[in-house]
């Protein structure tokens, strides 16, 4: 009723905008986060193919000027077999982008999880040699990033491949123990290769860790020395109300900046509860809930995380946020299983939460 009132007493195009303003899902407001930000980055989000209809699809191309594929792109979903790819879903979250001139952030092409079962396996059930899985690196990026050239402006062709124990630099994977370091260089190098345009990305978690981002510099430092092919790197940003401080994400910043490469969020969501790495169940008792006390420490906590990412828009080509809202959240089972989780900016209905309104509320 509302909506055809206000029809009648304005014309043509405005009248269908404030309609289209007022009957998309969720917030009420015409303009999205990627409007507010138009000056700084655009602003992405993590995507799986049933997100991109009916209202969530809308809901997100209000929102948003770019996607990342969750899963879909991940090794293991993508190319299951040594023989066979799976680029459904892959494609149709590639052509929801194309049709409304979103950009695509790859990802990712090199990692130890999600990996496909004959990955590192000869014929014969024996582990691979290094020739061969590096072969098998090559011809799995030239495939993959070949198919979506000129559609995918942005790669992240390495993903966690710094030890989580501070002692130690890289990862003990299955990728390190076949082809030490190489792994890392030739991925970037067949990146590069498959497509010259394409920005490449080293992607982590915990940066802003002083002792992460000091082993994350070092290999960056490392491989930008050796001219690697690395252009930006990406903090995963898988914060919570405890960490990191303004502080330690400016250092982290200016210091991956100082090699010369561009920076991106890559994967943020401010968890409501500390960081945990291992998978447990859940406790008697515990249960998931955003009390007025979490609720206002994550206000602060995005507010001034935003306020430190304007101030770098020199640097940072982009923010993009690990799914879409508290409506479904990797975090609900990551790491205690059915354990409600709350760290978007929108809520379980994608009504806007109040940290939405400091994220955007800032002298444009
Ligand atoms: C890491 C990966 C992401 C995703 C998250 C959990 O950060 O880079 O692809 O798997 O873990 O959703």
């Amino acid at each position: 009723m509302k909506i055809r009132l206000t029809a009648l007493l304005l014309t043509g195009s405005m009248a269908l905008q404030i309609a289209q303003a007022q009957t998309t899902a969720g917030t009420k407001v015409g303009k999205g986060l990627k409007d507010y930000y138009k000056n700084y980055f655009p602003i992405g989000v993590a995507v799986a193919p049933r997100h991109l209809q009916g209202d969530e699809g809308k809901f997100i191309l209000q929102q948003f000027n770019s996607v990342t594929p969750e899963n879909a792109m991940k090794m293991g979903p993508i190319h299951p077999q040594e023989d066979r790819y799976f680029w459904r879903d892959a494609d149709s979250i590639v052509n929801f982008a194309q049709k409304h001139g979103l950009r695509v952030r790859g990802h990712n092409l090199c990692w130890h999880e999600q990996t496909p079962n004959w990955l590192f396996k000869d014929s014969t059930g024996k582990q691979v040699s290094k020739k061969l899985l590096l072969k098998r690196l090559h011809d799995h990026i030239f495939t993959v990033v070949n198919r979506y050239k000129g559609k995918i402006y942005a790669w992240d062709v390495v993903n966690e491949a710094i030890d989580d124990d501070p002692k130690n630099f890289l990862r003990n994977s299955l990728w390190y123990q076949i082809c030490g370091e190489d792994f890392i260089v030739k991925a970037f190098e067949y990146a590069h290769e498959a497509d010259p345009k394409a920005v490449l990305f080293y992607n982590d978690y915990n940066t802003e860790r002083p002792e992460k981002t000091k082993r994350v510099y070092k290999l960056l430092k490392k491989l930008v020395d050796a001219k690697v092919p690395v252009q930006a790197v990406g903090l995963q940003a898988h914060w919570s109300l405890q960490e990191p401080s303004a502080t330690e994400l400016r250092n982290t910043i200016q210091k991956f900046a100082s090699l010369g490469l561009k920076v991106q969020i890559t994967e943020l969501d401010v968890s409501i509860y500390p960081w945990e790495k291992e998978r447990r169940p859940l406790r008697p008792g515990e249960k998931g809930e955003l009390t007025p006390d979490l609720e206002q420490k994550q206000i602060a906590k995005y507010k001034e995380v935003f306020e430190v990412l304007r101030q770098y828009k020199r640097v940072i080509t982009g923010v993009t946020f690990w799914n879409v809202s508290d409506r479904y959240t990797w975090l609900d089972e990551y790491p205690v299983r059915g354990r409600k989780n709350f760290p978007l900016l929108f809520d379980a209905n994608l009504l806007p939460k109040k940290a939405y309104y400091e994220v955007i509320n800032f002298k444009k």
